[in-house]
């Protein structure tokens, strides 16, 4: 489906309308909302589930970047207003992380849940932020093939690399997008702002998800984040890099169903 939303034309799909609870599961980097195939038919046996392509991402409309963390915050809070939802559990992974953060800082009486997988709630390092740059110039001159075949090793298990189904189903999602679109991403993943020190004030339920082979997201890097949260639940997904529910659908699935089934009756109040 399509919206008019924040002045742009935002792609989004929705599945198990009608569930009470309702979930909204922000993709990753380079990705768009096809990440999410593996999870969409078990969790919409169980809640309203709204997957978006972000601004720059996917079917959605490419503006110029960059993309900041807050505007797609907003875009997401206008989205939900769009299909007609109050609260939600707000699910990201990695950069739809960072979205969720912001999203936690600039809306968060609607905030059911958050589920947070493979993310960090710091800011880019110095290091990082050139590393961001370069990146961008990589795309630029090498275009978007070359950039998705080094990106993979790095958000990939071995076992997952070396397995065709997952690592084309990657490669495929990657490919999709635009130079634009990754240039305006990379901006707003490096000028994004620390989340830290929200942590300890998130009094709403809390998922986090590592994957126990995520090299950019390692599973103590989230052990940290989610001891400085005070109502958060983790788990490290066993043979999954930093995708993991694309790697390892059934075991993240189980895991948010858990979660969802959890939320709905701690919070009908909220
Ligand atoms: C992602 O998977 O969204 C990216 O790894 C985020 C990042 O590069 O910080």
């Amino acid at each position: 489906m399509m919206g008019e939303i924040s002045g742009i034309r935002l792609a989004y799909e929705e599945y198990g309308r009608g569930n009470p609870l309702a979930l909204l599961l922000i993709h990753g980097f380079p990705l768009d909302g096809r990440m999410w195939l593996g999870q969409v038919a078990a969790l919409a046996e169980v809640a309203h589930v709204i997957v978006p392509d972000l601004r720059g991402h996917g079917r959605s409309e490419v503006p110029p970047g960059p993309y900041t963390m807050e505007q797609h915050a907003d875009d997401m809070a206008t989205l939900l207003e769009h299909v007609g939802v109050e609260r939600a559990v707000i699910g990201g992974l990695s950069m739809g992380g960072y979205v969720a953060f912001a999203f936690w800082r600039r809306h968060r009486a609607r905030v059911r849940g958050l589920a947070l997988l493979d993310t960090r709630a710091e800011g880019d390092s110095e290091a990082a932020r050139a590393n961001r740059d370069a990146s961008m110039r990589r795309v630029r001159e090498a275009g978007v093939a070359a950039f998705v075949e080094d990106m993979l090793p790095r958000v990939l298990a071995p076992a997952s690399l070396a397995d065709s189904t997952i690592a084309d189903e990657a490669r495929r999602i990657m490919a999709a997008q635009s130079v634009e679109g990754i240039v305006g991403a990379l901006g707003g993943l490096r000028d994004r702002s620390d989340s830290r020190s929200v942590l300890p004030g998130i009094d709403v339920p809390v998922l986090v998800v590592g994957g126990a082979e995520d090299a950019l997201t390692p599973p103590a890097d989230m052990e940290e984040m989610a001891a400085a949260i005070p109502a958060a639940r983790m788990i490290v997904i066993p043979r999954a890099g930093h995708l993991s529910p694309l790697e390892q659908p059934a075991a993240v699935n189980e895991a948010l169903m858990r979660f969802l089934a959890q939320t709905s009756r701690s919070h009908t109040q909220k």
